[in-house]
């Protein structure tokens, strides 16, 4: 599958899609704020959240932070953005959408404390996860981390992509990221990463 048509199917896709039971979004907070909890206590903490889709995440996040703090929402479907837009205007929360047009750049979003990404990894090839990791090291600042999970295995299949733990701990040290790895929070099937930037 090209990137082309990936990110075609991402855009067409309807992001009120992406509700989840409420259950599993509690479960996933749990395993992602401990996590990014020290790099953003800061006192303007800027966050990112890569694939933020309809903000199911980032909105909550964005409500746990410090009161000047702002999370940055990256997408590849604009009708995701101005759906997590929506849903940070109506909870007086701060968020930026920035669109990432070829799914594999990230947007300048500037100096981070602190990112996360779920339920993206397991979408996307081994070369735009490489490339995102990447980026999303050259802005987290010194000692930020970079929480997010794939799905553990050996599938290059589009939709469902796993990887062996090695790949993304190679990945994550070419970044300058410390990986270190946490099985089994919220689906069996997940891995978790807890990545800082040295
Ligand atoms: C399954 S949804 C998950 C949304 C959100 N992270 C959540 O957990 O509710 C995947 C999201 O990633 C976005 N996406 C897909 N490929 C992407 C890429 N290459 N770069 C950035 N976002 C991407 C999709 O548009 C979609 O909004």
């Amino acid at each position: 599958m090209s990137a082309e048509r990936e990110i075609e199917f991402w855009q067409t896709l309807d992001p009120t899609a992406y509700v989840k039971p409420q259950g599993l979004t509690d479960a996933t907070l749990g395993a992602l704020l401990p996590a990014i909890g020290k790099s953003t206590g800061v006192k303007r903490p800027r966050v990112l959240d890569l694939g933020c889709g309809d903000g199911r995440l980032a909105i909550p996040v964005a409500k746990a932070l410090p009161k000047a703090g702002k999370v940055i929402g990256v997408d590849v479907s604009q009708g995701a953005l101005d759906l997590a837009s929506t849903h940070a205007e109506v909870d007086g929360v701060k968020f930026e959408g920035m669109l990432c047009e070829d799914g594999r750049t990230l947007p300048d979003v500037k100096r981070l404390d602190a990112a996360f990404s779920i339920t993206l990894f397991q979408h996307l090839p081994r070369e735009a996860v490489a490339a995102l990791i990447t980026q999303v090291a050259m802005y987290l600042k010194k000692g930020g981390v970079f929480r997010f999970q794939f799905v553990e295995g050996d599938s290059d299949e589009f939709l469902t992509q796993k990887y062996p733990s090695s790949v993304i701990g190679q990945i994550c040290q070419g970044a300058g990221l410390q990986a270190e790895f946490e099985r089994g929070l919220v689906h069996d099937c997940w891995m978790w990463v807890t990545a800082v930037k040295g």
